[in-house]
């Protein structure tokens, strides 16, 4: 998700602005500022390019998802739905408000199971968080369906799905609340960052005074605010808003040439029938960051995952399965409720559960599947190369597995 890969003068122009002044400060120094407010800007820019009401600029991605989790009165004795294939600040913002966080299956969409989410509902349920994986959406009108019967908050962390849409609306503006990452290696990038995006005033409001210790930012005397709530500080400076809003600037270039490569290589890899790909509730409105891939069996895509990593070919290639960062499988941590300090005894209880759940419907689908980062500097040349070696080495594994096309 290479936003960094286009980062030039543009950049540097919008960071220059903010070193002549020195307030890197997104608050306050009216005066001095001279004008200079980029994370202002930066939100207006984010409401009108994704179509949101508010937007909240934060530190990061996973402070977005704590924000608006706490914006939306989420917190002790609630339980949070959320995907077992997600990156781990999913749950550790779920964790850090004191909800519960409550893993379940994914399907072929790579995102929440519609129907695992229905298994999962009990009377403490309180919020569903669909996870936007690797720049495509979940199931949304069967997730938004279930929230309206059940009364539930819809939280989308489409922090990886930056410019992806689904039935016309961006991802990150559907539920109550969304939330992108603006960290190094996502679509447009501000270094570090994050946004809560809403159409509710009053989550806006809180988020805006969550992010600032509880400030509520009605005068130009920061000193004389007062704090309505308990708040922290998740604030952006100013020298990050500068780099995102060139990026931001960006974006439907880097999202026409992410569509662009992801079809070129998408054609190879469709020209062998066993290889089949992540089922996408609206196509029309993949942001392409990556391609992601099935082949037949576990056995066939280790195969393959291991011969290409001898080839020197797996970079930019990823086999969630075994991914310490992404999948439930290698979080121990989690499993065995490794925190630092003490966890009230019923949340231990229900995090230590993960440990013996039965995950084997997301196993069944992560196991066969390899994603292909989308690069935005490839040329039509490297990407036919790398298609090629792909399908020499999955033709090798099938071949060894007599399955033959
Ligand atoms: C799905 C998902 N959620 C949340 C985050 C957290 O974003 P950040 O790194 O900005 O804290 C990430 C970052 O990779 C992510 O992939």
């Amino acid at each position: 998700m290479p936003g960094y890969e286009f980062f030039g003068n543009e950049e540097r122009k919008e960071v220059n602005d903010v070193l002549e002044t020195g307030i890197m400060m997104r608050y306050g120094f009216d005066g001095p500022r001279k004008g200079i407010w980029k994370a202002n800007e930066l939100e207006q820019a984010i409401c009108k390019t994704f179509g949101c009401e508010h937007a909240q600029l934060v530190s990061s991605g996973t402070a977005a998802l704590t924000t608006a989790l706490s914006a939306l009165g989420i917190g002790y004795g609630d339980e949070v739905i959320l995907p077992s294939f997600t990156f781990v600040a999913s749950f550790e913002a779920v964790l850090s408000v004191g909800a519960i966080p409550v893993l379940v299956d994914v399907d072929d969409t790579l995102t929440l199971s519609p129907a695992a989410v229905r298994s999962a509902l009990t009377p403490a349920t309180r919020c569903i968080m669909p996870v936007h994986m690797c720049g495509s959406m979940a199931d949304m009108d069967a997730l938004l369906s279930i929230c309206k019967e059940h009364k539930l908050v819809l939280l989308e962390d489409a922090c990886q799905s930056i410019g992806a849409s689904y039935k016309g609306r961006m991802l990150g503006t559907i539920g109550d609340a969304g939330t992108f990452s603006f960290d190094f290696v996502k679509t447009i990038t501000c270094a570090e960052g994050g946004v809560v995006m809403t159409n509710s005033a009053q989550v806006y409001s809180s988020c805006d005074g969550y992010s600032d210790h509880g400030h509520d930012h009605a005068g130009v005397d920061r000193g004389a605010d007062l704090h309505p709530f308990i708040g922290y500080n998740f604030r952006l400076s100013e020298l990050h808003a500068a780099v995102g809003l060139a990026q931001i600037k960006k974006l439907e270039t880097f999202l026409s040439i992410q569509r662009k490569n992801h079809s070129i290589l998408k054609a190879r890899l469709a020209a062998i029938p066993e290889v089949s790909f992540r089922r996408i509730p609206d196509e029309a409105g993949d942001s392409c960051t990556f391609l992601s891939w099935f082949l037949p069996t576990e056995e066939i895509t280790k195969e393959v995952v291991t011969e290409m990593r001898s080839q020197g070919i797996m970079a930019g290639n990823f086999y969630w399965f075994d991914n310490n960062w992404h999948y439930i499988s290698k979080w121990d941590h989690l499993k065995n409720a490794v925190t630092l300090n003490k966890l009230h005894p019923d949340l231990r209880t229900a995090v230590v559960h993960h440990a013996t759940k039965d995950f084997s419907a997301s196993n069944a689908i992560m196991s066969r599947c390899i994603s292909s980062l989308i690069n935005l500097s490839w040329t039509e040349e490297q990407i036919n190369t790398k298609g090629e070696q792909m399908a020499l080495v999955i033709d090798k594994a099938l071949k060894k597995h007599a399955v033959t096309y």
